[in-house]
């Protein structure tokens, strides 16, 4: 149920949650200073509780005000990116609570390039948000997907949907350097130019996020051409010609990778509606840019 800005806001200062669009996915807010806000959202989602969340800020000043200290490369990464898709952990100030963190010493923050939510951030402060879909299954980008998920009455804020279609990259400061811990809209290259260095990911496990399903629709995906004869559906680009004779599922043109990051989870949650068993997926794409987080969920998807 869409509410307009006045109602969310009213909704998070009592206390309640309301699914607010970003710029990435949507997500399932909580002011980060009701914490029954903050548990209903794993109870909402079935998220196991040591997965923390992520805080959204509406300025670089209020994003300080959470954290212990930054080193000065926070600022360039905040200055290029920010407001947008890249969330940042550093270690938390004392007195943030440990069920936003999961208990850890440090808290995973971001700016959202989204008009309407940055508002509501500014009128009720801080509020933590998960991607607002079930534990497990991919993260919504469509109206749709929210009433699928938590059913038509939950209140949506209004605004413009998603129109990254993946969710933000995640840097960790760990022993002095940044890491990456999960691919996102913001390609490592693009990270790697402004700090004038390369990013290791060879960390992607030190989420905790990562250790627990993800991004998986039902139907079992896999992407072996061996395999096609099992298959009752099949995805792939709209630009490429297969000689298959199953249901196609589109992601769009393999040129365009923005629309394949925008296209590729309302494909995933499509299997699931019309009922597909076991899918096989082109996944032969170039591995850099925005591909490399397109491979990334692909590969999830196929271990889910
Ligand atoms: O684009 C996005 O980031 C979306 C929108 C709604 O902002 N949010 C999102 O949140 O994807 P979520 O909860 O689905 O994924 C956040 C990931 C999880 O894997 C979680 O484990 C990790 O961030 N995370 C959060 N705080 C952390 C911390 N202190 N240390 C390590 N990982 C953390
Ligand atoms: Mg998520």
């Amino acid at each position: 149920m869409l509410v307009s800005l006045k109602d969310a806001k009213e909704i998070l200062l009592k206390g309640g949650n309301v699914i607010v669009p970003t710029e990435t996915v949507y997500g399932l807010a909580g002011s980060i200073n009701h914490i029954d806000a903050i548990q209903n959202i794993y109870s909402l989602k079935g998220r196991p509780k040591k997965n923390p969340l992520i805080v959204h800020v509406d300025s670089i000043e209020r994003s300080l005000q959470l954290v212990k200290e930054v080193p000065n490369s926070f600022f360039l990464l905040t200055e290029a990116f920010w407001p947008g898709p890249l969330t940042l952990i550093v270690e938390a100030k004392k007195g943030i609570d440990p069920q936003i963190t999961g208990g850890l010493a440090t808290v995973a923050i971001r700016l959202p390039n989204h008009e309407v939510t940055r508002t509501l951030i500014k009128e009720v402060g801080p509020i933590a948000a998960p991607s607002a879909n079930l534990s497990g299954k991919p993260s919504s980008t469509l109206l749709s997907h929210l009433e699928e998920d938590f059913g038509k009455d939950f209140p949506i804020l209004e605004g413009p949907e998603p129109s990254c279609g993946l969710e933000s990259t995640i840097l960790g400061w760990i022993d002095g350097k940044w890491r990456m811990l999960r691919y996102g809209y913001i390609p490592k290259e693009a990270i790697e130019e402004i700090l004038q260095e390369s990013i290791d990911d060879s960390n992607l496990k030190i989420s905790p996020g990562s250790q627990f399903k993800h991004y998986s629709p039902n139907a079992e995906l896999f992407s072996e051409k061996e395999r096609l004869s099992e298959a009752d559906a099949f995805i792939g680009f709209s630009n490429r010609n297969y000689s298959i004779e199953l249901p196609f599922y589109s992601l769009g043109r393999d040129t365009d990778p923005i629309s394949l990051a925008q296209s590729l989870f309302a494909v995933f949650r499509r299997l699931d509606q019309d009922g597909r068993k076991r899918v096989w997926i082109d996944a032969d794409l170039p591995s850099s840019g925005i591909f490399a987080t397109i491979l990334e969920r692909i590969s999830k998807a196929i271990a889910g």
